[in-house]
Protein backbone atom coordinates (compact mmCIF):
# COMPACT_ATOMS: atom_id res chain seq x y z
CA UNK A 1 0.00 0.00 0.00
CA UNK A 2 3.13 2.54 0.41
CA UNK A 3 3.90 2.26 -2.93
CA UNK A 4 0.26 3.23 -3.87
CA UNK A 5 0.05 6.47 -2.18
CA UNK A 6 3.14 7.27 -2.89
CA UNK A 7 2.24 7.59 -6.55
CA UNK A 8 -0.92 9.43 -6.52
CA UNK A 9 -2.80 6.80 -6.74
CA UNK A 10 -6.50 6.98 -6.36
CA UNK A 11 -7.27 5.85 -2.84
CA UNK A 12 -10.24 4.10 -3.55
CA UNK A 13 -8.54 1.05 -5.04
CA UNK A 14 -8.04 0.36 -1.30
CA UNK A 15 -11.41 -0.63 -0.80
CA UNK A 16 -11.01 -4.11 -2.87
CA UNK A 17 -10.97 -7.58 -1.70
CA UNK A 18 -7.49 -9.03 -0.43
CA UNK A 19 -7.28 -11.11 -3.53
CA UNK A 20 -8.01 -8.15 -5.72
CA UNK A 21 -5.35 -6.54 -3.95
CA UNK A 22 -2.82 -8.93 -4.56
CA UNK A 23 -3.37 -8.92 -8.30
CA UNK A 24 -3.12 -4.97 -8.12
CA UNK A 25 -0.21 -5.47 -6.58
CA UNK A 26 0.96 -7.65 -9.12
CA UNK A 27 0.19 -5.57 -11.75
CA UNK A 28 1.69 -2.81 -9.69
CA UNK A 29 5.38 -4.33 -9.59
CA UNK A 30 5.04 -4.75 -13.48
CA UNK A 31 3.56 -1.32 -14.45
CA UNK A 32 4.74 0.21 -11.41
CA UNK A 33 2.82 3.75 -10.85
CA UNK A 34 4.10 4.85 -14.36
CA UNK A 35 2.13 2.08 -16.12
CA UNK A 36 1.14 5.85 -18.34
CA UNK A 37 4.54 6.25 -18.97
CA UNK A 38 5.51 2.74 -20.28
CA UNK A 39 6.34 2.57 -24.06
CA UNK A 40 4.97 -0.12 -25.91
CA UNK A 41 7.39 -0.05 -28.58
CA UNK A 42 8.94 3.03 -31.05
CA UNK A 43 8.00 3.65 -34.17
CA UNK A 44 10.44 1.49 -36.25
CA UNK A 45 12.38 0.20 -32.81
CA UNK A 46 13.81 -3.34 -33.52
CA UNK A 47 13.01 -5.70 -30.66
CA UNK A 48 14.39 -4.85 -27.45
CA UNK A 49 13.99 -6.64 -23.92
CA UNK A 50 14.71 -3.63 -22.13
CA UNK A 51 11.75 -1.40 -20.28
CA UNK A 52 11.20 2.67 -22.01
CA UNK A 53 9.19 4.80 -20.40
CA UNK A 54 8.42 8.52 -21.39
CA UNK A 55 6.05 11.22 -20.30
CA UNK A 56 6.11 14.70 -18.38
CA UNK A 57 6.24 15.34 -14.63
CA UNK A 58 5.33 18.90 -13.40
CA UNK A 59 7.74 20.68 -11.87
CA UNK A 60 5.62 23.63 -10.71
CA UNK A 61 2.72 23.51 -7.91
CA UNK A 62 0.10 25.22 -10.53
CA UNK A 63 0.04 22.96 -13.36
CA UNK A 64 2.00 24.75 -15.92
CA UNK A 65 5.89 23.95 -16.32
CA UNK A 66 6.52 20.11 -17.03
CA UNK A 67 9.67 18.50 -18.00
CA UNK A 68 9.64 15.72 -20.79
CA UNK A 69 11.74 12.35 -19.55
CA UNK A 70 12.90 9.63 -21.52
CA UNK A 71 13.72 6.52 -18.89
CA UNK A 72 15.37 3.62 -20.51
CA UNK A 73 16.31 0.45 -18.29
CA UNK A 74 19.39 -1.49 -18.27
CA UNK A 75 19.89 -4.26 -20.36
CA UNK A 76 20.18 -6.81 -18.14
CA UNK A 77 19.47 -6.81 -14.40
CA UNK A 78 18.10 -3.31 -13.99
CA UNK A 79 17.34 -3.89 -9.93
CA UNK A 80 21.04 -4.16 -9.49
CA UNK A 81 22.09 -1.28 -11.91
CA UNK A 82 22.48 2.05 -10.90
CA UNK A 83 20.41 5.09 -12.00
CA UNK A 84 21.69 7.62 -14.05
CA UNK A 85 20.60 10.99 -15.08
CA UNK A 86 21.88 12.40 -18.36
CA UNK A 87 21.56 16.27 -19.35
CA UNK A 88 22.54 17.68 -22.60
CA UNK A 89 23.66 21.37 -22.73
CA UNK A 90 23.35 24.42 -24.85
CA UNK A 91 21.89 26.35 -22.78
CA UNK A 92 18.61 25.15 -24.47
CA UNK A 93 19.27 21.64 -26.04
CA UNK A 94 17.31 18.81 -26.05
CA UNK A 95 19.05 15.35 -23.82
CA UNK A 96 16.66 13.07 -26.31
CA UNK A 97 17.38 13.95 -29.50
CA UNK A 98 20.96 14.51 -28.48
CA UNK A 99 22.43 12.82 -25.61
CA UNK A 100 19.51 9.83 -26.03
CA UNK A 101 19.34 9.55 -29.90
CA UNK A 102 22.78 10.43 -31.04
CA UNK A 103 25.28 9.81 -28.78
CA UNK A 104 24.35 6.91 -25.80
CA UNK A 105 21.02 5.91 -25.83
CA UNK A 106 19.81 2.09 -27.41
CA UNK A 107 18.97 3.87 -30.82
CA UNK A 108 20.06 5.75 -34.08
CA UNK A 109 17.11 7.22 -36.03
CA UNK A 110 18.51 6.11 -39.71
CA UNK A 111 15.14 6.67 -42.64
CA UNK A 112 12.04 5.13 -41.25
CA UNK A 113 13.83 3.18 -38.52
CA UNK A 114 15.51 2.68 -35.02
CA UNK A 115 19.30 1.07 -35.10
CA UNK A 116 20.46 -0.86 -31.85
CA UNK A 117 23.05 1.23 -30.35
CA UNK A 118 25.53 -1.47 -29.58
CA UNK A 119 27.37 0.81 -26.88
CA UNK A 120 24.29 2.18 -25.03
CA UNK A 121 24.78 3.28 -21.61
CA UNK A 122 21.59 1.11 -20.70
CA UNK A 123 24.69 -1.70 -20.64
CA UNK A 124 25.74 -0.10 -17.25
CA UNK A 125 23.14 1.32 -15.83
CA UNK A 126 19.14 2.80 -15.97
CA UNK A 127 19.50 5.71 -17.70
CA UNK A 128 16.92 9.15 -17.30
CA UNK A 129 17.30 11.60 -20.25
CA UNK A 130 15.98 14.99 -19.46
CA UNK A 131 14.66 17.62 -21.35
CA UNK A 132 15.51 20.67 -19.55
CA UNK A 133 14.66 23.19 -18.60
CA UNK A 134 11.22 24.12 -19.89
CA UNK A 135 10.90 25.03 -23.27
CA UNK A 136 13.46 22.37 -24.60
CA UNK A 137 12.20 19.70 -26.69
CA UNK A 138 8.96 18.24 -25.72
CA UNK A 139 9.21 20.42 -22.28
CA UNK A 140 7.12 23.51 -21.62
CA UNK A 141 5.55 26.14 -19.61
CA UNK A 142 2.20 26.64 -20.70
CA UNK A 143 2.86 30.08 -19.78
CA UNK A 144 5.62 31.59 -22.42
CA UNK A 145 6.25 34.30 -20.00
CA UNK A 146 8.13 31.88 -18.00
CA UNK A 147 10.83 31.88 -20.96
CA UNK A 148 11.52 34.91 -20.28
CA UNK A 149 15.57 35.03 -18.55
CA UNK A 150 15.44 31.13 -17.61
CA UNK A 151 18.82 30.92 -15.55
CA UNK A 152 21.08 28.49 -13.65
CA UNK A 153 19.41 28.89 -10.83
CA UNK A 154 15.54 27.79 -11.84
CA UNK A 155 16.92 24.84 -13.93
CA UNK A 156 18.75 23.85 -10.80
CA UNK A 157 15.66 23.69 -8.82
CA UNK A 158 13.36 22.83 -11.50
CA UNK A 159 15.66 19.67 -12.33
CA UNK A 160 15.72 18.89 -8.87
CA UNK A 161 12.20 18.61 -8.50
CA UNK A 162 11.14 16.76 -11.26
CA UNK A 163 14.19 14.11 -9.40
CA UNK A 164 12.35 14.23 -6.68
CA UNK A 165 8.66 13.34 -8.16
CA UNK A 166 10.13 11.32 -10.56
CA UNK A 167 10.99 8.94 -8.18
CA UNK A 168 7.48 8.93 -6.34
CA UNK A 169 6.71 7.65 -9.63
CA UNK A 170 9.22 5.19 -10.03
CA UNK A 171 8.98 4.41 -5.96
CA UNK A 172 11.93 0.50 -6.90
CA UNK A 173 14.57 3.22 -7.63
CA UNK A 174 14.22 5.15 -4.27
CA UNK A 175 17.55 4.82 -2.59
CA UNK A 176 19.27 3.36 -5.98
CA UNK A 177 22.81 4.26 -6.83
CA UNK A 178 22.86 7.85 -8.29
CA UNK A 179 25.22 9.48 -10.47
CA UNK A 180 24.26 12.33 -12.78
CA UNK A 181 26.43 12.71 -16.59
CA UNK A 182 26.38 14.95 -19.14
CA UNK A 183 28.24 17.51 -21.44
CA UNK A 184 28.57 21.20 -22.35
CA UNK A 185 26.53 23.44 -21.13
CA UNK A 186 25.94 21.03 -18.50
CA UNK A 187 29.39 21.57 -16.58
CA UNK A 188 27.02 24.36 -15.08
CA UNK A 189 23.69 22.45 -14.60
CA UNK A 190 25.02 19.49 -13.21
CA UNK A 191 27.18 20.76 -10.55
CA UNK A 192 24.57 23.23 -9.28
CA UNK A 193 21.57 20.71 -9.61
CA UNK A 194 24.29 18.50 -7.54
CA UNK A 195 24.97 21.39 -4.99
CA UNK A 196 20.77 21.57 -4.07
CA UNK A 197 20.45 17.68 -3.76
CA UNK A 198 23.55 17.82 -1.32
CA UNK A 199 21.59 20.52 0.70
CA UNK A 200 18.13 19.22 0.60
CA UNK A 201 19.71 15.64 1.69
CA UNK A 202 20.88 17.46 4.80
CA UNK A 203 17.29 17.49 5.93
CA UNK A 204 15.78 14.55 3.71
CA UNK A 205 18.16 12.05 2.31
CA UNK A 206 16.60 11.09 -0.89
CA UNK A 207 19.16 11.05 -2.93
CA UNK A 208 21.84 8.82 -2.65
CA UNK A 209 24.32 10.83 -4.80
CA UNK A 210 27.28 8.83 -5.82
CA UNK A 211 29.13 11.06 -8.69
CA UNK A 212 29.39 13.04 -11.59
CA UNK A 213 30.69 12.90 -14.65
CA UNK A 214 31.00 15.97 -16.61
CA UNK A 215 32.13 16.05 -20.61
CA UNK A 216 33.37 19.07 -22.38
CA UNK A 217 32.06 21.10 -19.29
CA UNK A 218 32.01 24.76 -18.96
CA UNK A 219 33.16 25.05 -16.05
CA UNK A 220 35.10 28.45 -15.93
CA UNK A 221 34.47 30.92 -18.52
CA UNK A 222 37.76 32.21 -19.36
CA UNK A 223 39.98 29.24 -19.04
CA UNK A 224 37.65 27.30 -21.27
CA UNK A 225 36.87 29.38 -24.09
CA UNK A 226 40.45 31.28 -24.14
CA UNK A 227 42.07 27.85 -24.62
CA UNK A 228 39.77 28.04 -27.46
CA UNK A 229 42.68 30.23 -29.33
CA UNK A 230 45.86 27.87 -28.98
CA UNK A 231 43.91 24.44 -30.12
CA UNK A 232 43.05 26.28 -33.31
CA UNK A 233 46.52 27.40 -34.35
CA UNK A 234 47.90 24.21 -32.86
CA UNK A 235 45.51 21.98 -34.96
CA UNK A 236 46.67 24.54 -38.06
CA UNK A 237 42.58 25.96 -37.98
CA UNK A 238 44.42 29.50 -37.99
CA UNK A 239 47.20 31.75 -38.91
CA UNK A 240 50.24 32.57 -36.45
CA UNK A 241 49.08 35.87 -37.16
CA UNK A 242 45.62 35.53 -36.55
CA UNK A 243 46.44 33.19 -33.20
CA UNK A 244 48.56 36.70 -32.45
CA UNK A 245 45.67 38.83 -32.70
CA UNK A 246 42.81 36.06 -31.19
CA UNK A 247 45.32 36.22 -27.88
CA UNK A 248 45.91 39.75 -27.44
CA UNK A 249 43.51 42.28 -29.06
CA UNK A 250 40.36 40.44 -28.41
CA UNK A 251 40.43 36.82 -26.75
CA UNK A 252 37.17 34.92 -27.19
CA UNK A 253 36.39 35.42 -23.38
CA UNK A 254 35.97 39.20 -24.06
CA UNK A 255 34.19 39.06 -27.78
CA UNK A 256 31.65 36.27 -25.52
CA UNK A 257 31.14 38.80 -23.17
CA UNK A 258 30.95 41.37 -25.52
CA UNK A 259 28.20 39.17 -27.59
CA UNK A 260 25.73 38.34 -25.36
CA UNK A 261 25.48 41.43 -23.49
CA UNK A 262 24.75 43.24 -26.55
CA UNK A 263 27.80 45.43 -26.99
CA UNK A 264 30.15 44.11 -29.41
CA UNK A 265 32.86 46.28 -30.35
CA UNK A 266 34.16 46.74 -34.24
CA UNK A 267 37.41 45.70 -32.55
CA UNK A 268 36.51 42.45 -31.97
CA UNK A 269 33.74 41.92 -34.71
CA UNK A 270 37.23 42.26 -36.77
CA UNK A 271 39.29 39.70 -34.84
CA UNK A 272 36.33 37.18 -35.08
CA UNK A 273 35.69 37.73 -38.79
CA UNK A 274 39.50 36.50 -39.55
CA UNK A 275 39.38 33.43 -37.14
CA UNK A 276 36.19 32.76 -38.37
CA UNK A 277 37.47 32.85 -42.08
CA UNK A 278 40.19 30.79 -41.57
CA UNK A 279 38.70 28.21 -39.71
CA UNK A 280 35.66 27.98 -41.90
CA UNK A 281 32.25 27.01 -41.67
CA UNK A 282 33.04 23.76 -43.81
CA UNK A 283 34.99 22.78 -40.08
CA UNK A 284 32.84 20.96 -37.52
CA UNK A 285 34.01 22.89 -34.45
CA UNK A 286 32.74 20.70 -32.00
CA UNK A 287 34.92 18.31 -33.65
CA UNK A 288 37.78 19.39 -35.90
CA UNK A 289 38.63 16.74 -37.93
CA UNK A 290 34.82 14.76 -38.25
CA UNK A 291 33.40 15.96 -41.72
CA UNK A 292 30.11 17.78 -41.42
CA UNK A 293 26.80 17.19 -42.06
CA UNK A 294 26.32 19.35 -45.71
CA UNK A 295 22.60 19.29 -44.96
CA UNK A 296 23.48 20.67 -41.80
CA UNK A 297 25.58 23.45 -42.72
CA UNK A 298 24.48 24.12 -46.45
CA UNK A 299 20.80 23.30 -45.26
CA UNK A 300 20.09 27.35 -47.08
CA UNK A 301 22.12 26.74 -50.48
CA UNK A 302 20.54 23.07 -51.94
CA UNK A 303 23.64 22.47 -53.18
CA UNK A 304 24.20 18.52 -53.29
CA UNK A 305 27.52 17.13 -52.61
CA UNK A 306 27.88 13.60 -52.84
CA UNK A 307 30.78 13.33 -49.18
CA UNK A 308 29.49 9.99 -47.53
CA UNK A 309 32.77 7.49 -48.00
CA UNK A 310 32.44 4.00 -48.29
CA UNK A 311 33.03 2.40 -44.52
CA UNK A 312 32.13 5.94 -42.93
CA UNK A 313 31.11 4.41 -39.55
CA UNK A 314 29.99 7.94 -37.96
CA UNK A 315 26.46 9.43 -39.67
CA UNK A 316 27.44 12.74 -39.25
CA UNK A 317 23.95 13.76 -40.60
CA UNK A 318 22.40 11.94 -37.45
CA UNK A 319 20.74 15.45 -36.17
CA UNK A 320 18.71 15.63 -39.36
CA UNK A 321 17.37 12.32 -38.78
CA UNK A 322 16.80 12.75 -35.04
CA UNK A 323 15.10 15.59 -35.94
CA UNK A 324 12.45 14.07 -38.88
CA UNK A 325 12.27 11.26 -36.02
CA UNK A 326 10.99 13.32 -33.31
CA UNK A 327 8.64 14.93 -35.24
CA UNK A 328 6.56 12.28 -36.56
CA UNK A 329 3.21 11.84 -34.78
CA UNK A 330 3.38 8.36 -34.41
CA UNK A 331 6.55 8.88 -32.92
CA UNK A 332 5.33 11.38 -30.33
CA UNK A 333 2.22 9.16 -29.66
CA UNK A 334 4.32 6.08 -28.81
CA UNK A 335 6.57 8.14 -26.83
CA UNK A 336 3.30 10.48 -24.63
CA UNK A 337 4.91 14.04 -25.69
CA UNK A 338 3.37 16.95 -26.74
CA UNK A 339 3.84 19.95 -28.55
CA UNK A 340 2.83 22.98 -26.51
CA UNK A 341 3.75 26.63 -27.13
CA UNK A 342 5.51 25.28 -30.48
CA UNK A 343 5.26 23.70 -34.02
CA UNK A 344 7.84 21.34 -33.99
CA UNK A 345 10.88 19.39 -31.91
CA UNK A 346 14.16 20.58 -32.53
CA UNK A 347 17.39 20.12 -31.38
CA UNK A 348 18.07 23.23 -29.38
CA UNK A 349 14.87 25.57 -28.11
CA UNK A 350 13.50 28.43 -30.33
CA UNK A 351 11.40 29.85 -27.46
CA UNK A 352 13.75 29.73 -24.47
CA UNK A 353 15.47 32.91 -23.74
CA UNK A 354 18.13 31.70 -21.35
CA UNK A 355 20.44 34.25 -19.02
CA UNK A 356 23.33 33.57 -21.32
CA UNK A 357 25.59 35.93 -19.07
CA UNK A 358 25.12 33.25 -16.86
CA UNK A 359 28.10 31.06 -18.87
CA UNK A 360 30.67 33.61 -16.64
CA UNK A 361 29.28 32.09 -13.38
CA UNK A 362 32.48 29.98 -12.36
CA UNK A 363 30.97 26.18 -11.42
CA UNK A 364 34.32 24.85 -10.71
CA UNK A 365 34.34 25.71 -7.19
CA UNK A 366 30.85 23.88 -7.38
CA UNK A 367 32.33 21.08 -8.16
CA UNK A 368 35.38 21.24 -5.65
CA UNK A 369 32.52 21.46 -2.83
CA UNK A 370 31.15 18.23 -4.00
CA UNK A 371 34.50 16.54 -4.31
CA UNK A 372 34.46 17.44 -0.31
CA UNK A 373 30.95 15.96 0.57
CA UNK A 374 32.77 12.79 -0.74
CA UNK A 375 30.80 12.41 -4.32
CA UNK A 376 33.04 11.21 -6.96
CA UNK A 377 34.29 13.41 -9.80
CA UNK A 378 35.35 12.56 -13.49
CA UNK A 379 35.81 15.03 -15.99
CA UNK A 380 36.31 13.94 -19.29
CA UNK A 381 37.04 15.53 -22.70
CA UNK A 382 36.76 14.26 -26.22
CA UNK A 383 39.87 15.24 -28.05
CA UNK A 384 38.79 16.56 -31.06
CA UNK A 385 36.30 19.61 -29.62
CA UNK A 386 37.58 22.94 -29.81
CA UNK A 387 34.57 24.48 -28.82
CA UNK A 388 35.88 23.34 -24.80
CA UNK A 389 39.37 22.14 -25.63
CA UNK A 390 40.77 19.22 -23.18
CA UNK A 391 43.68 21.65 -22.33
CA UNK A 392 41.17 23.97 -20.41
CA UNK A 393 39.29 21.18 -18.58
CA UNK A 394 42.94 19.34 -17.76
CA UNK A 395 44.13 22.69 -16.41
CA UNK A 396 41.38 23.31 -14.54
CA UNK A 397 41.21 20.07 -12.66
CA UNK A 398 44.65 20.20 -12.10
CA UNK A 399 44.36 23.40 -9.97
CA UNK A 400 41.40 22.52 -8.24
CA UNK A 401 43.15 19.25 -6.91
CA UNK A 402 46.06 21.59 -5.78
CA UNK A 403 43.89 23.83 -4.18
CA UNK A 404 41.92 20.94 -2.53
CA UNK A 405 45.21 19.40 -1.47
CA UNK A 406 44.26 16.52 -3.51
CA UNK A 407 47.50 14.41 -4.25
CA UNK A 408 48.07 12.31 -7.63
CA UNK A 409 47.06 8.86 -6.99
CA UNK A 410 47.78 7.82 -11.08
CA UNK A 411 49.76 9.99 -12.50
CA UNK A 412 49.00 11.14 -16.49
CA UNK A 413 49.31 8.16 -18.39
CA UNK A 414 47.29 6.33 -21.05
CA UNK A 415 44.37 4.24 -20.90
CA UNK A 416 42.94 1.63 -23.49
CA UNK A 417 39.67 0.26 -24.78
CA UNK A 418 40.56 -3.33 -26.43
CA UNK A 419 44.43 -3.24 -27.92
CA UNK A 420 44.33 0.62 -28.51
CA UNK A 421 45.00 4.17 -26.94
CA UNK A 422 41.52 5.26 -25.56
CA UNK A 423 42.57 8.50 -24.44
CA UNK A 424 45.20 9.34 -20.94
CA UNK A 425 43.79 9.76 -17.63
CA UNK A 426 44.80 11.43 -14.38
CA UNK A 427 43.54 10.89 -11.10
CA UNK A 428 43.95 12.88 -8.06
CA UNK A 429 43.29 11.46 -4.57
CA UNK A 430 40.41 8.75 -4.46
CA UNK A 431 37.36 11.23 -5.86
CA UNK A 432 38.61 13.47 -8.35
CA UNK A 433 40.24 12.23 -12.52
CA UNK A 434 40.01 13.89 -15.55
CA UNK A 435 40.30 11.64 -18.82
CA UNK A 436 40.62 12.66 -22.29
CA UNK A 437 38.99 10.37 -25.32
CA UNK A 438 41.32 9.94 -28.07
CA UNK A 439 39.30 10.90 -31.32
CA UNK A 440 36.49 11.99 -29.58
CA UNK A 441 33.60 14.94 -30.48
CA UNK A 442 31.99 17.42 -27.72
CA UNK A 443 30.15 14.88 -28.40
CA UNK A 444 31.86 12.17 -27.43
CA UNK A 445 29.77 9.11 -27.43
CA UNK A 446 28.47 10.24 -30.61
CA UNK A 447 31.87 9.84 -32.14
CA UNK A 448 33.65 7.40 -30.09
CA UNK A 449 30.96 5.09 -28.81
CA UNK A 450 33.31 2.20 -27.42
CA UNK A 451 35.83 4.51 -26.16
CA UNK A 452 33.25 6.23 -24.01
CA UNK A 453 31.47 3.30 -22.79
CA UNK A 454 34.22 1.92 -21.52
CA UNK A 455 34.81 4.97 -19.70
CA UNK A 456 31.29 4.86 -18.75
CA UNK A 457 31.90 1.96 -16.81
CA UNK A 458 35.00 2.78 -15.20
CA UNK A 459 33.44 5.90 -13.82
CA UNK A 460 30.88 3.80 -12.56
CA UNK A 461 32.72 1.15 -10.87
CA UNK A 462 35.36 4.01 -9.26
CA UNK A 463 38.25 2.38 -10.82
CA UNK A 464 41.17 3.93 -12.84
CA UNK A 465 40.57 3.27 -16.68
CA UNK A 466 42.15 0.04 -17.94
CA UNK A 467 46.18 0.54 -17.77
CA UNK A 468 46.31 -2.59 -20.30
CA UNK A 469 45.28 -3.99 -23.50
CA UNK A 470 42.10 -6.37 -22.81
C1 LIG B 1 41.01 38.19 -22.32
O1 LIG B 1 40.63 39.51 -22.48
C2 LIG B 1 40.27 40.16 -21.28
C3 LIG B 1 39.69 41.51 -21.65
O2 LIG B 1 40.46 42.15 -22.61
C4 LIG B 1 41.44 40.23 -20.33
O3 LIG B 1 41.08 40.83 -19.11
C5 LIG B 1 41.95 38.81 -20.09
O4 LIG B 1 43.13 38.86 -19.32
C6 LIG B 1 42.21 38.08 -21.38
N1 LIG B 1 42.48 36.67 -21.08
C7 LIG B 1 43.40 35.97 -21.70
C8 LIG B 1 43.56 34.55 -21.24
O5 LIG B 1 44.06 36.40 -22.60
Amino acid sequence: MQALVSCNRPLAMVVVSSLQLLLIAALFHLGSCNGGDRITRLPGQPEVSFGQYAGYIGVDDKGKRALFYYFVEAELDPATKPLVLWLNGGPGCSSLGVGAFSENGPFRPSGQVLVKNEYSWNKEANVIYLETPAGVGYSYSSDAAYYQGVDDKMTAMDNMVFLQRWLEKFPQYKGRELYISGESYAGHYIPQLAEVMVEFNKKNKIFNLKGIALGNPVLEFTTDFNSRAEYFWSHGLISDSTYRIFTSVCNYSRYVTEYYGGSLTPLCTRVMNQVTRETSRFVDKYDVTLDVCLSSVLSQSKILTPHQQAGQRIDVCVEDETVNYLNRKDVQEALHAKLIGVKNWAVCSSVLEYELLNLQIPTINIVGSLVKSGIRVLVYSGDQDSVIPLTGSRTLVQNLARNLGLKTTVPYRVWFEGQQVGGWTQVYGDMLSFATIRGASHEAPFSQPERSLVLFRAFLQGRPLPETFS
